[in-house]
């Protein structure tokens, strides 16, 4: 069977949280207003809903991860879900079974959802389409991050926190500072800015750093290359840092970090070229002294650490759209 959206059922309903690439506006809007009751209820003393109750969840991480799992669990807990956390390392997967026969196994279990992070990208797409193609679509997957395709709930709650501090999209210029060429945060963000309809959004890096495609998106939207950190930060409202993700770099694409710091790290007086009140983001791990000054990232204008925060809403607001019954 040849699934042309396998996110979207006949109906056009969400069914897995793949991509946001072919998301409308109105799915993300929608997400994005579910989200925020859930944010209120952090400060609830009992931070529980029966969305989930009766839901197994599966974290599937076959790569590190700090704060995506993490946000996810709670998310799930906070929705009342039984979440089981797969310890790879330990698993069968690490004796040589196949991605599906785990996931057949797991399936076999009785699970209702899997969250799947994985170097490869396409992994989570596999698994859908596995699903698929053997009936059981009952059973949903959520992407926390492929290779350097997607990661598409990172690529929300960042959307989130902007509308919670810039409110309209349509107003906005943003700039992604780094290493886009292998950011699969950077691609997700830019599929939602577009979407959402920010007229002016800036991919800032070294050429190395910047996906060749680039060009040809530029044709399309409202996106523009800046070499010049300068160029790129100035009168933005919005800027956000990417780590340089060595682990994913083949061959020598910079001369060195100190040179990176010294033409893209986010010092105080490049941040200044932006707007008084821009807020910086940053997905996080961060790497400070390489593309982020420890004076900005603990600034008053770094907004990193309520993104994490927001993430635990926005995940809940994804798993209870997918599995909640509509509510
Ligand atoms: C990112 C990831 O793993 O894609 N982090 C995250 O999920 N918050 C970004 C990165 O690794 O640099």
């Amino acid at each position: 069977m040849h699934l042309t959206n396998p996110q979207l059922n006949d109906h056009g309903e969400l069914i897995h949280l793949l991509s946001l690439d072919g998301l409308s506006r109105e799915i993300i809007h929608d997400i994005l207003d579910r989200a925020v009751p859930f944010t209120a209820m952090a400060e609830c003393a009992v931070k529980k809903l029966p969305l989930l109750r009766g839901k197994s969840i599966f974290n599937l991480f076959f790569e590190n991860s700090t704060r995506t799992r993490t946000t996810f669990e709670i998310a799930a807990k906070r929705l009342s879900a039984d979440v089981i956390n797969l310890n790879i390392n330990t698993s069968s997967a690490a004796k040589g079974e196949t991605l599906l026969d785990t996931v057949d196994n797991l399936a076999a279990m009785q699970a209702d959802m899997f969250v799947v992070r994985h170097a490869s990208s396409g992994a989570p797409y596999l698994i859908a389409q596995h699903l698929a193609t053997t009936g059981r679509n009952h059973i949903h997957v959520v992407n926390a991050g492929d290779g350097s395709h997607s990661h598409p709930t990172q690529g929300l709650l960042d959307m989130y926190t902007i509308r919670h501090y810039k409110r309209d999209f349509t107003q906005l210029t943003v700039a992604l500072v780094g290493d886009i060429l292998h950011s699969r945060v950077a691609r997700s963000q830019l599929h939602a800015l577009v979407t959402l309809g920010v007229p002016e959004i800036r991919l800032v890096g070294p050429k190395t750093l910047l996906p060749a495609a680039a060009a040809r998106m530029i044709e399309k939207g409202p996106l523009r290359v800046c070499h010049d950190i300068t160029e790129g930060l100035k009168g933005a409202d919005v800027v956000m840092t990417l780590r340089l993700q060595n682990e994913r770099m083949q061959g020598a694409l910079l001369p060195s970090p100190q040179e990176y710091f010294k033409s893209y790290g986010l010092t105080p007086e490049k941040l200044a070229l932006a707007k008084p009140d821009a807020i910086v983001m940053h997905p996080g791990p961060m790497n400070r002294g390489i593309e982020i000054d420890s004076a900005v990232a603990d600034g008053k204008q770094a907004v990193i650490l309520p993104q994490v925060t927001f993430g635990i809403a926005v995940r809940m607001a994804v798993m209870s759209m997918l599995a909640g019954g509509g509510q």
